[in-house]
């Protein structure tokens, strides 16, 4: 058997921008997912089944055994897009599935939900656990090469952001470019506490991608505008992040929900879940990742203000993750 795992993500500043090639900062999340990966051929003896809640998906050769927790819907949602992934990973590392069959069982503590960077993270654990099992001896630059090519499954034109964080975790800013993306660590001094608010949606990134692209063809001046406050607002946030100024990092991460609501990727559930952290106390909100769903991320530095944010946020009926960025990650 071959095991891996992968990180999940928030974005903290610049998601959608990157498609374009602007920089963004995104940081990995302690929550990782677990792939095993065994030859279908190892089974042997009386099968117990699949363990109650898990997905099956069969593909050419393969079959995937989903136990990750997920938002309800999400699994079954994301079906067809996972079921590409794992093909173009495999064609990618020339694996003829045809000749080994594989059996793929994903589990961790990351929800399989969207803004999570749970694709990305599924990706870069069964790259990993394939290369354990096929003896493949892939270095993290490859896992990533790997990772990326899965996630194209799920969108067709990923920036790199997500599989990058789940590959190699940390706090980092990251820009798309040719023939390598450039990414750089971001050190603070000590972890910050974020809160993350799930709207229980699951967005289409394709869609939502695609949806951004058509409004800059329309309105190509608005979006020159945007672009250029985007590129400011990320210099910004190094240098804030780097100083450990809170009320800064705070500050631009509203601006950069505003440039998010200007786009067109919010939606009623995340302004809410954006109000009830402002109004706890928490410096800086802002949706994170695609939008029309999935998380927003808060920033509460201290327990006691994570703690309260959180709070507030399930007792209006939302799930939230308690976490941390930066430090000694
Ligand atoms: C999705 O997590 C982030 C987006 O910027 C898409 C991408 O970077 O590929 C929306």
């Amino acid at each position: 058997m071959g095991t891996g795992s992968g990180y999940g993500k928030v974005i903290l500043f610049g998601e959608h921008f990157v498609v374009f090639g602007l920089p963004a900062i995104a940081s990995a999340i302690a929550d990782r997912t677990i792939a095993e990966v065994t030859l279908s051929s190892e089974h042997r003896g009386p099968s117990a089944g699949p363990a109650p809640g898990t997905f099956v998906l069969r593909g050419a050769g393969w079959t995937l055994h989903d136990e990750r927790p997920a938002t309800p819907g999400y699994k079954s949602e994301k079906a067809e897009e996972q079921r590409k992934s794992i093909d173009l990973m495999l064609a990618f590392l020339k694996v003829d599935t045809r000749r080994t069959p594989l059996d793929i069982r994903l589990g961790g503590n990351l929800k399989a939900a969207s803004g999570v960077g749970a694709s990305a993270a599924s990706c870069a654990a069964i790259t990993r656990a394939l290369s354990a099992l096929l003896k493949l001896n892939l270095s993290d630059a490859q896992v990533n090469e790997v990772a990326h090519e899965g996630e194209k499954g799920y969108h067709g034109t990923p920036s790199g952001i997500d599989d990058t964080a789940a590959t190699y975790g940390g706090l980092f800013m990251f820009r798309k470019a040719q023939p390598k993306n450039i990414v750089e660590l971001i050190r603070t001094e000590k972890p910050l506490e974020i809160v993350m608010g799930n709207t229980g949606l699951t967005a289409s990134t394709t869609e939502v991608v695609a949806a951004v692209k058509e409004r800059k063809n329309k309105e190509p001046q608005m979006f020159d505008k945007l672009f250029l406050e985007a590129e400011r607002l990320v210099m910004d946030s190094r240098n804030a992040l780097e100083a450990g100024d809170i009320d800064r990092i705070g500050g631009l991460m509203n601006l950069n929900h505003r440039l998010l609501q200007d786009i067109g990727v919010s939606n009623e559930k995340l302004e809410t879940l954006v109000g009830i952290a402002i109004k706890e106390g928490a410096p800086g909100a802002k949706l994170t990742g695609t939008g029309k769903g999935g998380y927003m991320v808060a920033l509460t530095p201290g327990k006691d203000l994570q703690e309260k944010v959180s709070r507030a946020m399930e007792n209006a009926g939302f799930a939230t993750l308690k976490t941390s960025i930066g430090g000694r990650m």
